[in-house]
Parts: C-alpha cells; sequence; structure tokens
C-alpha cells in the first residue's frame, strides 16, 4: 500500500495526538536513547527528541520518511522495515504508536526489538487490540459482499493482552504492564469522515478499484456503518487500543 502522508497529516493527525499519552510512560532520562519504531510523519518523534540524547524515527514508508525529514530537518530519519531492523544492542526505549497491527509477524517482530534494545531497555508500545474497529470492518466486508468484490478490509493483527504478554515473554522481554481499553475515535470532516479514513486506510483495497466502484463500496459501507458510528454531526470509528510495556533483561 502507498502511503499517502499529506492525507494522513491533514485528516488523522489524531493517530499522532492520542500518541502523546503514551510519551507519558517514557522514563525521565534525558540521555536515553530512543527509536521511535514506524515513525510515520515525525510529529511523535519530534517530541521524543525533547526526552532523549539520541532519537531515531524509522518507518517502512519512504513517503512518510520523506516528509518527516522536510518538516523535522534536524531529526534523524531513515525507512527502514520493522522486521530487518539494522540495530544491536543500541537503544533505552524502543517507542511505537498505532504500528503493531500492520505487522503479521509478531515473533521476528519482537525478536528485533529485543535486539535493538541494550539490557534494561524498554519497549512502550500502543497499537489496536482484539476488537479493534470491528463495526468499520464489518460494514467494509458487508458491502464488499453484496457488490459481489473480491477485496475484503486488510488482515490486522489484533491480539489480546494476554496473548501479547505471551508473546512478549517467549522473546525475553517481561511484560511490566500489558491492558487493553475502548478508545472511540471521532473523525474530522463530518460526513466525509468515514470514507476518508476507509481511503487511508484501506487504500490498498480501494486502490484494486475502478474509481466509481470504489464510491459505490464507500457508500454502502457507510450506509452500513451509520446506525452505530453516526450521529448525527460526525463518525466515531470504534478503536480499542493494546498498551504494552516491557522490559529486556539486564542480563
Ligand atoms: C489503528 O490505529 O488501530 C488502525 C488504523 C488503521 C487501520 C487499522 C487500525
Amino acid at each position: 500500500m502507498q502511503w499517502n502522508s499529506t492525507l494522513y497529516d491533514q485528516k488523522h493527525d489524531f493517530v499522532a495526538k492520542y500518541g502523546e499519552g503514551l510519551l507519558t510512560f517514557l522514563p525521565e532520562n534525558p540521555a536515553q536513547a530512543i527509536l521511535d519504531l514506524g515513525c510515520g510523519t515525525g510529529t511523535l518523534t519530534a517530541q521524543l527528541a525533547a526526552r532523549g540524547s539520541r532519537v531515531v524515527g524509522v518507518d517502512s514508508a519512504r513517503t512518510m520518511v520523506e516528509r518527516a525529514k522536510v518538516q523535522y530537518p534536524e531529526l534523524a530519519f531513515q525507512v527502514c522495515d520493522a522486521l530487518s531492523l539494522p540495530f544491536e544492542g543500541e537503544f533505552d526505549v524502543v517507542f511505537s504508536n498505532a504500528v503493531f497491527h500492520w505487522i503479521a509477524d509478531h515473533d521476528t517482530l519482537l525478536e528485533n526489538v529485543r535486539k535493538a534494545l541494550k539490557p534494561g531497555g524498554q519497549l512502550i508500545c500502543e497499537f489496536g487490540g482484539a476488537g479493534n474497529i470491528a463495526a468499520v470492518e464489518q460494514a467494509f466486508n458487508r458491502a464488499c459482499e453484496e457488490l459481489e468484490l473480491a477485496v475484503r478490509a486488510p488482515r490486522f493483527n489484533f491480539p489480546t493482552p494476554e496473548e501479547f504478554s505471551a508473546r512478549l515473554a517467549r522473546h525475553g522481554l517481561a511484560p511490566v504492564q500489558v491492558y487493553d481499553y475502548d478508545r472511540p475515535t471521532p473523525l474530522k470532516d463530518g460526513e466525509q469522515g468515514l470514507a476518508n479514513w476507509m481511503r487511508q486506510f484501506f487504500a490498498g483495497q480501494l486502490e484494486a478499484l475502478p474509481e466509481q466502484t470504489g464510491q459505490a463500496l464507500l457508500a454502502r459501507a457507510e450506509e452500513l456503518a451509520r446506525p452505530k458510528l453516526w450521529d448525527g454531526g460526525h463518525w466515531t470509528a470504534d478503536y480499542r487500543r493494546l498498551r504494552a510495556v516491557a522490559r529486556k533483561p539486564v542480563k
């Protein structure tokens, strides 16, 4: 999928806004080295820079990294896949907001995270938990079925806290706290909000369709989602987050 970095910053800046809550989990240590894993357009990386001595933002999407470099030329960004991180024992904190649900292979991901951390370092992350955006996905998939289209919503990785804790432990990262919570998320732009959201995050699916078919699909998905997600003034997406802090043992 090609990430649209402009749409992301204009309409979905809530991703970084909500991520600010996760910053409160960072240790107060001006000397710490921090990796922002899946940095997007760099909004949170810039805030992390005030909390450490070395901060590196990485993202697998070139479009996002290019925009991050333009917005924050003083910071270090690189295009890099979370499943092949080149870092070994370099970071006190690996920070990641709204990224892990895009990655099917959490085993390789957590191996890479453990390798990148210094002994005693911490993973601090938040992403979609079990049940995240269930109403959006159901509406989109039902609309695809009704219109007899072969596409479906992407397969996200939304684990339960129990599943993710067990996986952390298997990869040598001791869970400190792992929990999930509902975070209903109002979308910008009134009537357009849900269509904007699907255009951004289901871009790979929509790109495969002729423009008119895509529009019909979005319109039907909106109709199906309306009873649950529309309040007469704006759309609210049914986000559920999983938050985790885990530590690499000192020895
Ligand atoms: C999320 O942040 O939970 C999310 C965003 C886009 C698609 C799926 C999940």
